[in-house]
């Protein structure tokens, strides 16, 4: 049987997994066009489909099918997508269409996987195919550099931008023994930590004293990325601060996440940083700040300020670093940066809380029994 007609045959066979009333995600590549030119067979079953490439979302639309939004429609229940080489115990590579990092995002977020390919894909040990990497084009060098730490033989693929506007560096020359530890080497390059703040943007969040402390450390940290999720009234003004202080290779602004995609996006945090102001006197305060224990739960410490409730959901240096004035907050995050010892030691207590003390179950117990002690007062 020739390449094609296994491609046609993996594709009709996965069309029996999409169930009716399917929130279907869909790779990319040319088994996955394979599998859209048949998808026609089971449209009765797929509620929703969200794309991840515009190779893909172009192909969808010409078979008559609607694209949704990832953040509109939560979490797929069925992913389904090629690979360049498989293993027999399931570890891949994906990427020769250069559209990994959505084809990651959505595969992440999704219920259930599954991967379609023709024999010809399947290998004892990963590396023959070359693996790609994306990366954003100011970090091409040094991930380059780094890549070469690590045996690899990187290679710019030419004339070539994903969908996100970056560049792929196809790596040569790796025999990969350890795909989850090569993988988790190559997430780790970033030179620097990713800062992030998860709230809606509005003034008292303080997202300005955390752009003005970029601006101060990205020529000590010059990969440092701070990733700003959220919507809100303060996104214009953001925006053009980020333009003036000419740090948009530092700043991504992110927009509003679901629930996977936040899970996506801790995954990759090194530390959370939310300086609330105190707005007391327009009566709006800092209730408690739920995000950083959302933070906590991945592992992530803190940088709050004094402020509403912030010191309870963290404690002072011990799930992170509560300030007491927000002139404190360069020098802390400088200390946090520099001190990835300290990053983790904080991020592991925060999460030990998280789990420990700040479960729902817990919280509503102490609730009840607060509740009960002033009704017998
Ligand atoms: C695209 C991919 C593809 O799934 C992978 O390259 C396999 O493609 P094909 O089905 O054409 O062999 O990862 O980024």
């Amino acid at each position: 049987m020739n390449q094609n007609q296994e491609k046609e045959n993996v594709a009709l066979a996965a069309l029996d997994y999409i169930q009716h009333g399917c929130i279907l995600g869909v790779g990319s590549g040319s088994t996955v066009t394979s599998l859209i030119q048949n998808l026609s067979k089971v449209k009765h079953n797929i509620k929703a489909s969200v794309s991840s490439s515009e190779d893909t979302t172009n192909k969808l639309k010409q078979a008559g099918f609607e694209v949704d939004e990832l953040s509109n429609v939560g979490s797929p229940d069925l992913y389904i997508d090629g690979a360049d080489e498989v293993t027999r115990n399931f570890y891949m590579t994906k990427g020769g269409g250069g559209a990994l990092t959505k084809e990651k995002i959505l595969a992440a977020a999704s219920k259930k996987i599954i991967c379609i390919v023709n024999s010809s894909k399947i290998v004892d040990v990963l590396g023959k195919y070359p693996l790609p990497i994306e990366v954003i084009p100011m970090a091409k060098s040094y991930i380059s550099r780094e890549i070469i730490r690590l045996g690899g033989q990187p290679e710019l693929r030419q004339n070539f931008v994903t969908d996100n506007g970056n560049l792929i560096l196809d790596v040569h020359n790796l025999t990969i023994i350890d795909p989850p530890q090569l993988e988790k080497k190559i997430n780790n390059i970033q030179g620097h930590p990713i800062v992030l703040t998860l709230a809606r943007l509005e003034k008292r969040k303080g997202h300005i004293f955390v752009l003005n402390c970029i601006e101060k450390l990205k020529n000590e940290f010059n990969n440092l990325q701070y990733i700003i999720v959220g919507e809100g009234p303060e996104l214009s003004y953001l925006k053009k601060i980020v333009k003036n202080k000419k740090l948009d290779q530092n700043v991504i602004f992110l927009g509003k996440a679901n629930d996977s995609e936040k899970k996506y996006i801790f995954s990759k945090t090194d530390l959370m940083i939310m300086p609330t102001i105190d707005e007391s006197q327009n009566r709006s305060i800092e209730g408690f700040g739920i995000a950083y224990i959302e933070a906590a739960l991945f592992g992530i410490p803190s940088i709050a300020t004094n402020v509403g409730g912030a010191s309870e959901a963290v404690l002072h240096n011990k799930t992170g670093i509560v300030l007491n004035h927000i002139d404190e907050l360069e020098v802390n995050f400088r200390e946090l940066l520099t001190n990835p010892e300290k990053r983790r030691h904080l991020g592991r207590a925060a999460k030990m809380r998280a789990l420990n003390e700040l479960q729902w179950e817990n919280i509503t117990n102490h609730y009840v029994s607060l509740i009960s002690r002033i009704a017998i007062i």
